[in-house]
């Protein structure tokens, strides 16, 4: 299959993209590169590899990336709720604009696969939310990838898929992840402050996201023109579960503040029943997912220019 990938040089295309190649597709990446394209450089090895510098926001651009493809995994975001308050208009011309632009353009038999987020069910109190849970986004990024995710179903052709917190290690690492920066700080600063250890949230291995963008082009016809949550009831935990459960990987000094808060204020729960009827069941566990982040945290090297030591 020839596939498009907008936003393939991030945290999650740059996992995605070699798993694509791998398994014979043809793979053009259309990325603005706002955080550079190192991540892709082992792509650069295979001759059904290539990358498009361009912005989704540029109707010329992407016509041109979507000629002859066959599917197109909808990616490029400015992504988390902090990136988004701070840089507002860009995430509405990214986040909808983009995608409304992306939705004009595709041809009606080029599949469109939505990266959507848990998000939109903003801050459920005490509940188990399932697909037919009201949107309800409390955060602009959440506003943005809802109001996306209902263009992508009323197009046709299409699927959302409701991502649970991403984490792991991939080619162009996010340490802005909860499990990622905790394991982070536990393996640097040998202490971590926990806030709100007691808050519940829901989590995927970034392969297992990308074999669920591979799982629904293999079974199109299947999950096509619905919505999934994506992630797996045994990876609910709290705050505190992640922590401790890094503690069993790192000795480090752990602290559980009772003032203070998280500014992320999500505490909810997830269905994944949907996703697991139609044959799709996530791999990674928290477990060997803070393995790999351990051993990543040790070859990362964050420089502070202001610090004698
Ligand atoms: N990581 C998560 O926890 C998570 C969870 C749920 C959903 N998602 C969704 O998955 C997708 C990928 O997330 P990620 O973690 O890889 O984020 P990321 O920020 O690492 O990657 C986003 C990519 O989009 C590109 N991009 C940004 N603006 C662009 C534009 N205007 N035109 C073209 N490219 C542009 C960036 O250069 C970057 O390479 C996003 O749509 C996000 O909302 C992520």
């Amino acid at each position: 299959m020839k596939i498009l990938v907008t936003g393939g040089a991030g945290y999650v295309g740059s996992t995605l993209v070699p798993m694509l190649l791998q398994q014979g597709h043809r793979v053009r990446v259309y990325d603005s590169l706002k955080f550079g394209g190192q991540g892709l450089l082992p792509c650069c090895q295979n001759r059904f590899f290539e990358l498009v510098k361009g912005d989704v926001s540029d109707l010329g651009g992407l016509k041109s990336a979507l000629e002859g493809m066959d599917a197109v995994v909808h990616l490029a975001a400015i992504v988390g709720y902090p990136a988004c308050k701070k840089e507002p208009h860009l995430a509405q011309a990214t986040n909808v604009d983009g995608t409304r632009n992306l939705l004009s353009l595709r041809k009606p038999d080029q599949k469109v696969i939505f990266a959507s987020t848990g998000s939109i069910y903003g801050a459920v109190p005490d509940y188990i939310c399932n697909e037919k849970t009201p949107r309800a986004p409390i955060t602009l990024y959440g506003e943005t990838k809802a109001t996306a995710e209902q263009m992508v179903l009323d197009a046709g052709n299409g699927i959302a898929y409701r991502y649970a917190t991403a984490f792991g290690v991939s080619n162009r690492m996010r340490l802005d992840l909860m499990p990622n920066d905790f394991t982070y700080q536990a393996v640097k600063n040998k202490s971590l402050i926990v806030y709100q250890g007691g808050f519940k949230r829901t989590f995927v291995h970034v392969r297992d996201m990308a074999r669920s963008m591979i799982f629904a082009l293999e079974k199109w016809d299947t999950v096509k023109d619905d919505v999934y949550n994506v992630g797996h009831e045994t990876m609910n935990f709290t705050k505190e579960d992640v922590a401790r459960k890094i503690l069993e990987h790192v000795d480090f000094y752990l602290h559980f503040a009772e003032f203070g808060s998280d500014a992320d204020q999500r505490n909810y729960e997830v269905s994944y029943e949907k996703i697991r009827a139609k044959g799709f069941e996530t791999t990674v566990d928290l477990d060997r997912g803070i393995a790999e982040l351990v051993r990543a945290a040790q070859l990362i090297e964050f420089q502070n220019p202001f610090a004698n030591v």
